[in-house]
């Protein structure tokens, strides 16, 4: 292995926001809901994932020994009472890395580490074109449960 995960800190935060704004504008391809703007990817870097680093939760980054990042997952906790329910908020990994074990590495480490907060639920989703997403999520046991409706105003 080339390359190391390690978990995101207050340091990460461009590079956090860099991830998560490739990881939306991938996913705005194939739905017109997403908001994918710079704007976008700082908030949700600044008011959830930054945070719930902080809290152990798995905010994750895969770097080439070198330093640069190659991917990202982001599963935080909801902050709701009762048991722990982690939202899968996607996994990226960079076009010239896939199909290498980035992202299942990345998975597993998040998993290892929602196992290890008490989390007792991993609720995420992935559009039913987008092949890669779709795949991966079954490759490591989630089970489909919902179909999303959306409707263009
Ligand atoms: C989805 C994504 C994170 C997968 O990362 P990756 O590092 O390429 O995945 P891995 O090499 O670890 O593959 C893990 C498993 O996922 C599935 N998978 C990954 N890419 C796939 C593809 N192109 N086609 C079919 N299955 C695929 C396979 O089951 C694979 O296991 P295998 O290699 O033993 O067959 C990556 O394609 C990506 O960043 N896509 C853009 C962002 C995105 O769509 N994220 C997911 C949102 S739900």
């Amino acid at each position: 292995m080339t390359w190391s995960l390690q978990p995101a800190t207050t340091e990460d935060r461009q590079t956090l926001v860099d991830l998560y704004l490739a990881l939306l504008m991938h996913l705005a391809e194939f739905d017109a809901a997403v908001t994918a703007t710079d704007a976008a990817a700082q908030w949700w870097v600044d008011h959830v994932f930054l945070p719930a680093a902080g809290r152990g939760e798995p905010v994750l980054i895969a770097r080439e020994p070198a330093g640069p990042a190659i991917g990202g997952i982001f599963w935080p906790v909801g902050p709701q009472p009762g048991p722990k329910i982690a939202f899968g908020y996607g996994t990226y990994v960079v076009p010239g890395w896939r199909r290498k074990g980035v992202g299942a590495a990345l998975r597993e480490a998040a998993l290892l580490r929602l196992k290890g907060i008490g989390a007792s639920l991993l609720v995420g989703c992935a559009h039913l074109n987008n092949e890669p997403g779709r795949q991966s999520l079954l490759s490591f046991g989630m089970m489909p449960a919902a179909t999303l409706y959306y409707l263009k105003l």
